[in-house]
């Protein structure tokens, strides 16, 4: 542990420190811990082997620098996105396995984002009919969300597949990479401009880039 009144000394408050290095910038998630000060904490109060617990971990990112500080964590979250957000952040991953998995995923998107016969991305697209999400999307835009989400579920290597999930959640939640304009009239009466689906695929692949 370090001497409190070194740690204690310097501002708190990290104006204009880039919080989203590493993966700490993967996903967004509401209210999170500036990786600065969760770093600084752990300077202040752990000690070589603990294990430190988050209990109420969101996004992760106390797990992301407690990896970082060479400590062993563990975290609890009630939010099964919390959970996967902080699962993929704190488990880094070879870039040049994910960019062949890419190469090997992206053709075969492409190809059944093409076809539109495909009998699995058909009864996907069955289990989408009692959510609301024909009323965030476009048509055509569901599909291809279909066709995506049965690739990456049919990943076998976990840590693969949940790193997959992360930029599809993305996708998803960043109603304006594909939207139903109507949806976003009336989305807390705030218009987003139309911007076409192209994004949808763009964002998976950059998101690879995150080392
Ligand atoms: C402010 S966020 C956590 C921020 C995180 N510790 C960090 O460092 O960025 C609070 C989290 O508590 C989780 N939460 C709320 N009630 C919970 C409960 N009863 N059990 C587990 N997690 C809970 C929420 O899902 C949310 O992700």
């Amino acid at each position: 542990m370090l001497e409190s009144e070194e740690v204690l000394g310097g501002d708190w408050d990290f104006v204009g420190e880039d919080t989203q290095y590493l993966t700490h910038g993967l996903h967004p998630y509401p209210a999170r811990m500036v990786p600065q000060i969760a770093r600084r904490l752990l300077k202040m109060y752990a000690r070589k082997n603990d294990v430190v617990l988050d209990p109420f971990c969101g996004s992760g990112g106390v797990l992301v620098e407690a990896r970082l500080a060479g400590l062993n964590s563990v975290g609890i979250d009630i939010n099964p996105l919390a959970c996967l957000l902080a699962e993929v952040k704190s488990n880094p991953i070879d870039p040049s396995i994910l960019e062949s998995w890419w190469k090997e995923l992206q053709p075969k998107i492409v190809q059944d984002t093409n076809s539109s016969k495909n009998k699995e991305v058909v009864a996907e697209l069955i289990k989408f009919h009692k959510t609301s999400i024909r009323y965030w999307f476009k048509e055509e835009t569901i599909r291809k969300l279909a066709v995506i989400r049965r690739h990456i579920r049919t990943i076998e290597e976990r840590d693969i597949r949940r790193f997959f999930a992360v930029p599809f959640s993305l996708t998803v939640s960043d109603k304006r990479a594909c939207c139903n304009p109507q949806a976003h009239k009336n989305d807390r009466g705030k218009r987003h401009k139309k911007v076409l689906c192209g994004p949808l695929l763009a964002n998976s692949k950059g998101r690879l880039r995150y080392t």
